[in-house]
């Protein structure tokens, strides 16, 4: 960009205002309501311009960066990360904007070029600002210099919805200062199948707990009662079932019944929606034969009729296109587009061949110039609510981001999500004086603790494991050594390993950091968006790896950076400890290292079961009493880790539940409660969990749901008394018809510090008709 067309932005901030204000056109006063300013404006557009604003592209870095890295367009094809329009050329997008053109960007990464573009709407008739979105999941991470947070697998094992929300809030201000309004997030997927590689995206395998942490990333996102003019929108995604693809390949159809989709996938859509979630976007994959994106029922009778969603659907990168090319249910692009606005779509991810067939279906009657008005209004509406109208421009340099208030919540969450799986007494570290440290492992030294939907960040905003562990370890008096075994996952040689066997003859400890690396733009990825795997142990030779280390008879640690459950029953058989730090952030190193060396006591829980293996996949607490009658005969039966699992530095212990009322009646709520106790010599916080089992009927009902959590904190020694209060749809279910509501009977109250039985207290309780 050239410095006069900087000069121009600069004039444009400063004069946008007092243009706006000395105009007498209704839509630009801002003292008139949203609605009015918003009738206003539809009446003065042509068809065109409102179908415009129904069209999103992708920015002019990254169309410039795609071109660099794919000479051969058609490589392009089935690509989720990279867009480029070969007929229109930068130049091309650039005029489509000054000519009113595009309605939306995504992925636009800097200041400078979101003004440059906003510039360029300003240039158009009506003015119209452009909003923009990006893949802002934990953390603004796609844009350089902004703080990372915990990836939501690790947000979601916090079970701190305040933190969560927090974590949103953040995320907001940096993506404001770099011009960016609209997050692609939260992903509301239910996790149901641990060789989808974008678990780590995910908050788990619980409904009721993904609804809980999406709500609060909602309200960080938009404001806690709407949206907010300083906030982003939030997007809901993916409606619905990608998680539970048939071959766990990302895409691949899902073949859901109406009940597990009533009872697990939809719950949190359901959730977002009663939060006011302004954008949601549907799946890639085809559910029981209808593609999302062309799925009527879902979007217009449930989600907008039924449950009254107010804002917009927008596509899924290239998915309109993939009726056609992919799925074969509309025989070219005219008909894909017909099925999708039809079906409820509101704006196109991404380019061309959207705009131009849709305003010839709108022509020649098949849709409706109302149907278009709708979504437009939409479209509208919020870039009126966000103020866009009045001001489209940031400042070019943004104090907000990685500000000292955002490291302190992205450590703190860090802290939190870390779960301890194993430990033989080892941790936390101590006694050091004199002891040598070898740290070594695939994810000990690089960024892969930021996790997907982040870029490589500045080497000075990252602290990495081994950096964390020998700043703790120099502090006690240790050395530390770091080997490099090898960073590529999958390109790990033999010969390396073999060395690493030798270092760790020569240490006292060894810290081995293993797992995924599912950052966005790695060459050789092993989870992340469209990165699936059939086998569900450590990728590469990292097996191998630890058994070398092992083989020398020190004390092994093994840290955990990945977003997935990983089946590790050797090392969980083998080593002395293991660390479940998933993919942490900023600070991952940090907090790692807090945790090992004992500053901080750790408390996050699984919020996905870990299976024994792939097979036996799928795996997950919730499920029905006939699960697990029969057993495999080629390896144990049930899960290696499970749901809500998480060990302490101290141990707590749990009184027997009382409960307000032994027997109720349909609507009446009662009150569940239970003492914890800290019986340990540390400080802490414990995660404390209220399932319940349904009455017998003649549905058969999960073995338990997850109804409530409290993390509480607690002094060594000290007692608290934990109250949830169930509310009488708690105890709702879907009966034999698919009707919602109480079926009488027998219910099982369990509180305890995980989903496993040896670790839950159980009360029954009475419910009459
Ligand atoms: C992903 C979405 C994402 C979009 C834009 C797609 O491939 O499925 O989750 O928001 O790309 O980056």
């Amino acid at each position: 960009m050239s410095s006069r067309s900087i000069v121009i932005i600069s004039c444009l901030i400063l004069f946008s205002g007092v243009v706006n204000a000395q105009t007498k056109l209704p839509y630009l006063d801002r003292n008139l309501p949203d609605e009015t300013r918003v009738t206003d404006l539809i009446k003065r557009m042509t068809l065109e311009e409102k179908i415009a604003q129904m069209c999103q592209y992708v920015g002019i870095e990254h169309i410039k960066k795609t071109e660099k890295k794919y000479r051969d367009k058609n490589q392009l094809k089935n690509n989720d990360t990279y867009g480029v329009y070969p007929k229109l050329g930068i130049a091309g997008v650039e005029k489509m904007v000054e000519t009113g053109l595009i309605g939306s960007f995504l992925h636009v990464v800097t200041a400078t070029e979101a003004n440059y573009l906003q510039s360029l709407a300003q240039k158009s008739r009506l003015k119209i600002p452009l909003i923009i979105g990006i893949d802002a999941i934990h953390g603004n991470g796609l844009v350089e210099g902004s703080t990372i947070y915990p990836s939501p697998i690790g947000l979601s094992s916090t079970w701190d919805t305040l933190l969560v929300k927090k974590t949103a809030r953040y995320t907001a201000i940096e993506m404001r200062e770099t011009g960016s309004q609209w997050a692609f997030s939260p992903n509301l997927d239910v996790a149901r199948d641990a060789r989808w590689g974008r678990i780590g995206e995910t908050f788990g395998e619980d409904p009721f707990l993904v609804s809980m942490m999406g709500v609060s990333m909602i309200k960080g996102l938009q404001g806690e009662n709407g949206l907010m003019r300083n906030g982003v929108l939030a997007c809901a995604k993916h409606l619905v079932g990608g998680s539970q693809p048939v071959n766990g390949l990302n895409k691949a159809p899902t073949d859901i019944s109406e009940r597990t989709l009533q009872e697990i996938h939809l719950p949190p859509f359901k959730a977002a929606v009663n939060q006011g979630v302004y954008t949601i976007m549907p799946a890639h994959n085809e559910i029981n034969g209808i593609p999302c994106h062309a799925n009527q029922y879902l979007m217009e009778e449930l989600l907008r009729k039924k449950w009254n969603f107010e804002g917009f659907y927008i596509s899924d990168f290239m998915d309109i296109e993939r009726l056609v090319e992919i799925h074969g249910t509309a025989a070219d692009q005219k008909q894909a587009v017909a099925l999708t606005v039809k079906a409820g779509m509101d704006m196109h991810m991404h380019g061309p061949n959207f705009l131009e067939p849709l305003l010839e279906l709108v022509k020649s009657g098949e849709i409706s110039e109302e149907r278009i008005d709708a979504s437009v209004k939409r479209i509208l509406m919020a870039k009126f609510k966000l103020g866009l109208f009045e001001n489209p421009f940031v400042p070019e340099k943004s104090a907000a981001l990685f500000n000292q208030t955002h490291q302190q919540a992205a450590l703190e969450a860090a802290h939190k999500s870390i779960v301890l799986l194993k430990n033989d007494g080892i941790l936390p570290l101590n006694a050091l004086k004199g002891k040598k440290i070898l740290v070594t492992g695939p994810n000990a030294n690089n960024q892969s603790v930021l996790g997907d939907w982040s870029l490589k960040q500045p080497d000075d905003k990252v602290l990495t494991v081994y950096q964390g562990i020998a700043k703790e370890a120099e502090l006690r008096g240790a050395a530390t050594t770091y080997f490099d075994a090898g960073q590529s996952i999958l390109e790990m040689q033999p010969d390396l390993i073999k060395q690493a066997g030798e270092k760790a003859k020569e240490a006292d400890i060894i810290v081995v950091v293993v797992g995924d690396n599912s950052l966005r733009f790695e060459a050789k990825r092993t989870a992340g968006e469209n990165v699936d795997r059939d086998n569900i142990g450590l990728p590469g030779l990292q097996q191998q790896l630890v058994e070398e280390l092992h083989k020398s008879g020190k004390q092994v640690v093994v840290v955990l950076v990945n977003g997935r459950p990983l089946s590790i029953p050797w090392i969980d058989e083998n080593v002395s400890a293991i660390v479940e730090a998933w993919e942490p952030g900023s600070f991952g190193g940090k907090a790692i290292a807090d945790v090992v060396f004992g500053n901080v006591n750790p408390s996050g829980k699984l919020t996905v079961t870990f299976p024994q293996n792939a097979g036996q996949i799928a795996s997950y607490y919730n499920h029905k009493p006939s699960q697990y009658i029969n057993k495999y005969i080629d390896s144990k039966t049930g899960f290696l880790y499970s749901f809500g699992y998480g060990l302490s530095y101290t141990n707590y212990s749990y009184s027997d539940i009382k409960l307000s009322k032994t027997q109720v009646k349909d609507g009446e709520s009662f009150e569940a409660s239970i003492e914890v106790t800290n019986n340990g010599k540390l400080a802490g916080e414990e995660v404390v969990q209220l399932y319940i089992n349904g009455s017998t009927s003649e549905v058969s009902k999960p073995v338990k749901e997850l109804k409530g959590f409290y993390r509480v904190k607690l002094s060594p020694g000290e007692k608290k008394t934990v109250k949830f209060k169930v509310s009488p749809e708690m105890l709702y279910n879907y009966d034999k018809n698919m009707n919602y509501g109480l079926e009488p009977g027998d219910f099982k109250i369990m509180i305890g510090s995980s989903s496993r039985e040896s670790d839950l207290k159980v009360q029954t309780l009475k419910v009459n008709k």
